[in-house]
């Protein structure tokens, strides 16, 4: 049986569901997989919990219950809040793994943290294998992403598509030497929600304001809005396929005005519906040639862009389940990946199938 050590940054709805996987699922692992996994640290933002021979499972659901409470990791810290019980450094976490002698460490980072960048690639230097769902660390610039990409102890399955096989399928074109000449897609289920509801006749302020009630955004609407996260994944897709693109090669259209940045998030909301009549209008336009308005990623090795696009009605990508790979072989018929991609749950289980494939080729 393999003992694998984890340090987990982040326990919110992806870390805590990831948590609550490990535990229910460890006899499985252990008879189909071989492997323990030990949990050695859990941090939030502010604190940790952190045992060399690992965490407990109760532990381990009593962290993702609180953190679900919106309480914090360490028990201690959810009572008194001394400042003296604040966790080290993110390298300070690693440095404990380390002084401790663990090897072949697998460092996990459901967090939506800027600036992991460093940590991640401290692990890779100190031997040890890295999985993220955070898409930030693959979407810096390429001089701090560029090692994070086709190393064999790193990998990022639920950063695009929501756990669903998009990274896999596309590194099996690449291994399988099949050129890679655009990929596409709804790249936020988010956007596709609101589009879908503006189909229906539903006003685009009004298809907001559902999806925010529904629990569909951000907290802050702007951050599904604005596009940035469906950029992200596109440009982790690309520079997957191989093209060394930075944020500046793709286009963003966002769906707000600028002015509308500095708002409060009820300001923004209370002001959202003065884009109902020119978002009627082009999804009227769309309609009158027998197209939809989506919110289309694409990219090739020249860059992309993300933003609303006029799309055949019946078409693949009018459905918000498919990414699409145009490749030599694939080049009339593109291969199309789909099925349901959201949510917590899933996003785990493709956090949990990097780390069973990990332990499977590299340890
Ligand atoms: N939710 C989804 O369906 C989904 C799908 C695909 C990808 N993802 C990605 O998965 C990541 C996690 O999403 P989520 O929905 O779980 O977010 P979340 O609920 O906001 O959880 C994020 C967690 O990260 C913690 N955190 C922030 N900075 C940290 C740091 N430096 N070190 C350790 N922990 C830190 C936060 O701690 P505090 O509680 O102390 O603030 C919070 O617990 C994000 O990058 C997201 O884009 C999510």
């Amino acid at each position: 049986m393999k003992r694998v050590p984890v340090i987990l940054y982040g326990a919110g709805g992806v870390g805590g569901a990831l948590l609550r996987q490990m535990v229910y699922g460890r006899e499985r692992m252990a008879a189909r997989n071989h492997c323990h996994f030990a949990v050695v640290a859990v941090a939030d933002s502010k604190t940790w919990q952190w045992a060399v021979s690992g965490l407990s499972d109760e532990q381990l659901l009593d962290i993702a219950a609180a953190k679900q409470q919106g309480l914090s990791v360490d028990p201690q810290w959810r009572v008194t809040k001394p400042v003296a019980m604040q966790r080290p450094s993110d390298h300070g976490v690693l440095d404990a793994a380390s002084e401790a002698e663990l090897e072949n460490v697998m460092v996990v980072d459901t967090t939506a943290a800027d600036g992991m960048e460093s940590v991640l690639k401290r692990s890779i230097n100190l031997g040890y294998s890295v999985v993220l769902a955070n898409k930030k660390p693959l979407a810096a610039p390429w001089e701090r992403a560029s090692g994070f990409f086709n190393h064999p102890r790193v990998r990022h399955e639920s950063t695009v598509g929501g756990g669903q096989p998009i990274i896999a399928t596309l590194r099996y074109l690449l291994d399988t030497n099949d050129p890679i000449y655009q990929i596409e897609g709804q790249m936020s289920g988010t956007l596709g929600y609101i589009c879908q509801r503006m189909d229906d006749g539903v006003a685009f302020g009004t298809a907001v304001q559902e999806a925010k009630t529904n629990g569909y955004t951000e907290p802050d609407p702007r951050d599904d809005l604005g596009g940035m996260d469906a950029m992200r994944k596109l440009l982790i897709l690309g520079r997957l396929a191989g093209w060394p693109l930075e944020e500046s090669d793709i286009t963003v259209e966002s769906l707000y005005a600028p002015e509308m940045a500095s708002l409060s998030i009820p300001e923004f909301m209370a002001v959202i519906s003065h884009l109902d009549e020119t978002m009627q209008a082009r999804v009227a336009a769309a309609k009158a040639n027998g197209q939809v308005l989506r919110y289309v990623a694409e990219v090739n090795a020249q860059g992309g862009s993300v933003g609303l696009k006029a799309i055949p009605a019946g078409s693949a990508l009018a459905n918000l389940k498919y990414i699409s790979f145009r490749t030599e072989r694939y080049d009339d018929e593109p291969l199309l990946i789909g099925g349901k991609g959201a949510g917590v749950e899933m996003t785990a289980a493709g956090v949990m199938g990097d780390m069973l494939a990990l332990v499977r080729e590299v340890y």
